[in-house]
């Protein structure tokens, strides 16, 4: 018969374990798996400024029609805006340009196309670790993805001086991917010191910088979150932007991001341009029109995008209290661990340190998932599931059992 050989793919280190959770029928589990901001009930919420922006926009939108394959110019004009900043002398001098595209993931794919397919490289640097999907995103686009060393021996900090000792081993030339804020799964970023520092490395080994982009606003602020993107814009060297509205405008399942390109001149921005539009009219042709009109509408009205802003703020100080309530509670559940490196990180995740033995035992004997690689979402823990969760932990590192049963 034909397929008989064909073994089934692995299931998604994310979705996976999502799918796995969703399946669980414990009442009291607990879901650490994928990048999803939760509220205070468990729930991912439709923010209100994307609320009434969709109201608006059922009064007034007249068609489906396509988009053209680099998207809905409002929305790419917003997008250059928000990462590049409004008053960026590459917008003003033309030699940036934005397409619309499926996602972050959908700007990553095009990117590592354009690399690959357009530029004849056959590298691309990433952080160890890193999103494990860049991975497969650049094989599938024919890269052979490459690490350079991010966290130090224990786990437990960045390690800069060995990520630069990589990077300056990398041919001139070369691309290589960094995240802009709110490392993914780490949640250690560089500081503006790191930054400077990389900058220089950049510009002296003409670096191509892949910046992935996608939790802008919940690092420090929606403003401050793109300073390093236009730190690197004086380098003149090349800069693509992948940017996602995912997580901060809650658009997920809309899968609106863009992929912003930054060259040292206007045409060769069209001639990037064109070979984005070839790719993903390869790929899936036109980009969707609902979230882009949404997200467009938002970052255009001026009370809309107040109200955005006030969000995202309020989503950011709250994942905060949440990593210092994870934090309070696992020192005093199992104080002879050390947990203090968990509030030096920022942003949607948190890097526990568990290893997979341990991820594993809390998934089987306690219905929390999390990810193998100790990646924990920061917006899944919960006043009343931190108890647990801590007493969870505290077993599975062997210290302190709690007296009663949690399983
Ligand atoms: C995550 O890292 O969990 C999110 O970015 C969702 C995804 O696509 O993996």
């Amino acid at each position: 018969m034909m397929f008989d050989k064909l073994e089934p793919a692995p299931a998604d280190s994310i979705f996976g374990l999502n799918e796995q959770f969703l399946r669980d029928p414990n009442p009291d589990k607990i879901n650490l798996t994928v990048g999803v901001y939760q509220d205070e009930h468990g729930h991912t919420p439709i923010m209100r400024s994307v609320h009434a922006a969709e109201q608006r926009l059922l009064k007034t939108e007249t068609t489906k029609d396509y988009l053209s394959m680099d998207g809905l110019a409002e929305y790419n004009r917003a997008i250059a805006d928000l990462v590049l900043g409004a008053n960026s002398r590459v917008i003003k001098s033309r030699s940036s340009a934005t397409l619309q595209t499926l996602g972050g993931t959908g700007a990553l794919r095009l990117t590592a196309d354009l690399l690959a397919k357009s530029l004849n490289h056959s590298n691309i640097w990433h952080s160890n670790p890193t999103w494990p999907n860049h991975l497969g995103i650049f094989r599938a686009a024919g890269l052979n993805p490459q690490p350079y060393r991010y966290l130090d021996a224990q786990g437990k900090g960045l390690d800069f001086s060995s990520m630069m000792g990589d990077l300056q081993q990398i041919p001139e030339g070369s691309a290589f991917l960094v995240h802009a804020v709110c490392h993914n799964p780490t949640g250690f970023d560089l500081s503006r010191p790191h930054w400077e520092e990389l900058a220089e490395l950049v510009a002296k080994r003409r670096l191509i910088t892949v910046f992935d982009f996608a939790y802008q606003g919940l690092g420090e602020s929606i403003e401050h979150d793109a300073w390093p993107i236009a730190l690197f814009c004086e380098s003149n060297l090349p800069l693509f932007i992948c940017n996602s509205f995912s997580k901060n405008m809650g658009l997920y399942g809309e899968r609106v991001g863009g992929c912003t390109v930054v060259v040292d001149a206007e045409s060769k921005a069209a001639t990037l341009l064109s070979h984005l539009k070839l790719h993903a009219r390869c790929s899936y042709s036109n980009p969707v029109r609902h979230g882009a009109q949404l997200a467009a509408m938002v970052l255009g009205s001026a009370d809309l995008r107040a109200t955005w802003v006030s969000e995202v703020n309020a989503m950011r100080v709250r994942l905060e209290q949440l990593r210092e309530l994870l934090f309070e509670a696992l020192r005093e559940t199992a104080p002879q661990l050390d947990f203090g490196f968990v509030q030096s990180q920022r942003g949607m995740f948190s890097y526990s340190g568990l290893t997979a033995p341990q991820i594993q035992k809390l998934r089987e004997k306690y219905s929390i998932y999390a990810l193998t690689n100790g990646r924990i979402n920061i917006a899944g823990v919960r006043p009343d599931n931190v108890d647990r969760l801590c007493r969870a932990i505290a077993d599975v590192c062997g210290v302190n059992a709690p007296s009663r049963s949690l399983a």
